[in-house]
């Protein structure tokens, strides 16, 4: 490919005319000297003289962060104006990728602000195309990228050029899946880093090797490096999350150590809770049907459960609740989960139904939190009035009769 680069800044075009890099990143002083051997490279000034002479533009301007802390997108506006002129000027058709990083919306908010006429007529194409790479590994990051996801302006829109140049596995959303992947990778990485070091105060703390504890719990690619647990649904509940969450938070108090982030996880559960509770409410209808009852499939154990927390929230609204969950046999509850039920649910199993037909038939808002029923029995029971709220990512449930929305989606 021949490049040519555009800055506002003279001395970085100037520095790129002479083959220099203009910041350290291992391997672009090499990378950069050897495309302006080869005439590959050059920079300017002029938007409209880079953009007659090229067919794609990467825009990698700066999205700092105002005073107040939200995203500033000047630099993104005012080099879409300058690249709108340009195309405007030119006959041939143009791509347009966006790199910076930038908050779901953006592209489109620039594409309808001042590039409509142009995609319209089919003499643009938009592209936003977020950047992964690291500084200090940059150049091998821009080679073997860890991840490559392109959003289109259209769904139709044809995204080879990107898979041409950049990667040819790259995966095609909309635009605003795309830059919201770029905001949760970064999340994700301060919260990892947020996370490994409050569990290294902890472990500073009880004086146990913090470095030694990440390094082992990093060896579980099944369960904690994985996407096992990272999928949005069901509040975290159970036997085991709940209450150690719980405990570690306590240590932490006991020794005096700060872990706010840690100390936030219960919180945002009850919050996914209380999420799930307005859901139901907003549904309008006083007759409600769970589907499935335990804190997750293929259990009967009710410690920690969504399903059974909102069953008690409803009750004490005085809601009709149905529930139904062949695997829940109150008669076989031993220990703590018939102790917890006898308590909390003592007239569970009234509400339990064994008939899908009629629990269905009876109630109005069906939640359903597992795939303990049968899709077809449901399909055939299922009625327009009724409102399906799911939790458990059952994407079929959406083609059924009645109304879907998703807990997350
Ligand atoms: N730095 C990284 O490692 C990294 C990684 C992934 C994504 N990103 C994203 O990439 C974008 C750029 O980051 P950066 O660190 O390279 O920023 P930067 O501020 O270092 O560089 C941006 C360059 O854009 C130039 N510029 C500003 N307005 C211009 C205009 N109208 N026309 C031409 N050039 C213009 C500036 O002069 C500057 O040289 C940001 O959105 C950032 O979030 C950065």
């Amino acid at each position: 490919h021949s490049v040519i680069g555009v800055d506002v800044i003279q001395s970085k075009v100037d520095a790129m005319n002479s083959g220099l890099a203009t910041f350290h990143e291992p391997g672009l002083a090499e990378l950069t000297a050897e495309a302006h051997r080869l005439n590959r490279l050059r920079a300017t000034t002029s938007t409209t003289e880079a953009i007659a002479g090229t067919d794609i533009s990467l825009v990698c301007v700066g999205t700092p962060s105002t005073a107040a802390g939200s995203l500033d997108l000047t630099f993104v506006e005012e080099a879409t104006c300058a690249i709108a002129t340009a195309i405007r000027a030119k006959s041939t058709p143009h791509h347009l990728i966006y790199r910076s990083t930038m908050l779901p919306g953006s592209t489109r908010g620039l594409v309808d602000a001042h590039l409509k006429d142009l995609v319209d007529e089919q003499r643009l194409q938009v592209l936003f195309y977020p950047e992964f790479l690291r500084q200090g590994t940059a150049v091998k990051d821009m080679i073997d990228p860890s991840l490559s996801v392109v959003g289109s302006y259209s769904p139709d829109d044809d995204i080879s050029s990107v898979r041409r140049i950049f990667d040819s596995s790259t995966e095609q959303t909309d635009l605003e899946s795309a830059e919201l992947i770029k905001y949760a990778c970064n999340a994700f990485h301060a919260a990892k880093i947020a996370f490994a070091n409050e569990i290294g105060r902890v472990s500073k703390g009880i004086g146990v090797d913090a470095v030694n504890i990440m390094r082992v719990v990093c060896q579980d690619t099944r369960l904690n490096i994985s996407p096992y647990y990272l999928r949005p649904g069901t509040p975290f509940g159970g036997s085991c999350l709940p209450k150690d969450v719980s405990a570690l938070n306590q240590l932490s108090r006991a020794h005096a150590l700060s872990t706010p982030m840690l100390d936030s996880l219960l919180a945002s559960n009850e919050d996914h809770m209380d999420h799930l509770t307005e859901m139901v409410e907003t549904a309008g209808s006083p007759r409600v049907l769970l589907l499935g009852l335990s804190f997750k499939e293929q259990t009967d154990d009710l410690r920690g459960s969504a399903a059974f927390e909102l069953a008690t929230r409803l009750l004490l609204k005085n809601y009709d609740v149905g529930i139904y969950d062949p695997l829940i046999v109150p008669a076989n509850f031993t220990g703590a989960v018939g102790r917890i039920a006898s308590l909390r649910l003592p007239n569970l199993t009234s509400l339990l139904k064994t008939d899908l037909a009629a629990a269905v038939g009876e109630k109005d808002t069906i939640v359903v939190f597992n795939r303990c029923a049968d899709l077809a029995e449901l399909a055939e029971n299922l009625a327009p009035r009724h409102k399906i709220i799911d939790v458990a990512s059952w994407p079929e449930l959406a083609r059924l009769s009645g109304s879907y929305t998703g807990i997350c989606w």
